[in-house]
């Protein structure tokens, strides 16, 4: 495989002569895979470009893309993965800094996992064996914990332990190179969010977490600035609002409230109904649920069907009748039987009082779970697509 290692830079001078010499050692040992090596510099003045083409009439795996103005880290690595995939027929893009931060030595770590068939290996400082710099301040190690414990619920991706770092390995095929660059979400550092979240999240990239321990930089200044902690928020947002598991969460959420309305009123109104007769108040009422509840049940299905499963619909009106069946009993199971027990064992050991916190608990903690993994696995599950 062809691993292309990107480095961006902006005045980064010193440590690219040094970065270059420390590649060069690195380069020829890795055996099984070819490494090449792209700056990628945004017209720094202090002239890190022209060390890297000097450097580059010893070298033929280094090459550089130069001269553009500064618009950002985001913008620096469109261009340069842009290039790298097209130019150089690269098979993985490596992510790499230029400032001894993320250490060389551990790219052949890296690139090893990649006979193991991973499509996305992270360098990691939370895994066991990972570590950010000793002489880091509670302060700073706190804003990074908090920062990417952020990431990983906002993007519910609890299986990354580390989110905001940016020493990466990522699959093209299949993966980068159906990548738009036109979308990404950011021209700064948030870029890195969106890329994971693509990888993650969208492409179900398989994720190796190889730990490393982050290092100081020596020499130069940190582009970093605390602006890109709002933007890597945005960057969560923008990306969730696009996610359809999201959006048909949240249909699936409008379209159960519509249904606890239909319940609620179908209530008064077929109380009203069932008052002519002359029945035992107890008796109008359960027959008044049972009728509102099953209209809120049909409503459910016609609606999720229609809406929210809109890319998995039933159409087949055998198949319409017996998942209606299905989701009537599980509708049952989920939303009646097992919630009232709930409530019953609740208000049975702590007093009546905390009868609506037990449903509230029932609702959230069981009914709303269990109809989405029976809806998504069972009812509109992948088995109904022909
Ligand atoms: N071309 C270009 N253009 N390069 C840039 C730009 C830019 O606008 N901004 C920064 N760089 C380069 C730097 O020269 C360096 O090689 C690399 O990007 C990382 O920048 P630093 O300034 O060293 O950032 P950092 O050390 O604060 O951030 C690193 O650690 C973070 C985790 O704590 C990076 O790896 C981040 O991606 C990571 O999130
Ligand atoms: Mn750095």
């Amino acid at each position: 495989m062809k691993v292309v290692i990107i480095i961006p830079t902006y005045n980064e001078k010193e440590n690219t002569q040094r970065m270059i010499k420390a590649l060069s050692k690195i380069v020829p040992i890795v055996k099984d895979h070819t490494l090449e090596v792209l700056y990628v510099d945004d017209s720094s003045p202090d002239g890190t470009a022209g060390v890297v083409e000097s450097e580059m009439k010893k070298y033929p795996w280094l090459h550089l893309l130069s001269g553009s103005p500064k618009k950002g880290l985001g913008v620096a690595y469109a261009r340069g993965m842009a290039y790298a995939m097209k130019q150089l027929s690269a098979d993985y893009l490596m992510e790499f800094d230029s400032d001894f931060q993320h250490p060389p030595r551990d790219i052949p770590r890296m690139v090893n996992e990649i006979d193991h068939g991973y499509d996305y290996i992270i360098a990691s400082r939370y895994v066991p064996g990972g570590s950010v710099p000793a002489n880091w301040t509670i302060d700073r190690k706190a804003v990074s914990l908090v920062g990417n414990l952020i990431a990983r619920i906002g993007l519910l991706i609890p299986q990354v332990h580390d989110c905001t770092g940016g020493f990466k390995l990522s699959r093209v095929k299949g993966f980068m190179d159906e990548f738009d660059f036109d979308t990404l979400l950011s021209k700064k550092f948030a870029y890195k969010i969106h890329l994971l979240a693509y990888m993650v999240v969208t492409k179900k990239a398989k994720i190796k977490e190889v730990p490393f321990s982050f290092e100081n930089r020596i020499v130069g200044n940190s582009k970093y600035s605390t602006n890109e902690m709002k933007e890597s928020l945005k960057v969560i947002l923008l990306f969730q609002l696009k996610n359809p598991s999201i959006i048909k969460f949240f249909k699936f959420g409008v379209v159960g409230g519509v249904g606890f309305l239909v319940n609620l009123f179908g209530l008064r109104f077929f109380n009203g109904v069932y008052q002519q007769f002359s029945w035992p108040i107890g008796l109008v009422n359960f027959v008044a649920n049972a009728t509102a509840a099953e209209i809120s049940i049909i409503s459910n299905f016609i609606f999720n069907n229609l809406w929210t499963f809109s890319k998995e619909k039933i159409t087949n009106p055998v198949q319409y009748i017996s998942k209606f069946f299905a989701f009537n009993f599980s509708s049952i199971i989920g939303g009646i039987l097992v919630p009232s027990f709930i409530i019953g064992v609740g208000t049975q050991i702590f007093g009546d009082q905390y009868r609506e916190v037990f449903l509230i608990l029932a609702l959230f903690g069981f009914t709303v779970p269990f109809n989405w993994f029976v809806y998504n696995k069972f009812i509109w599950g992948k088995k109904n697509l022909k």
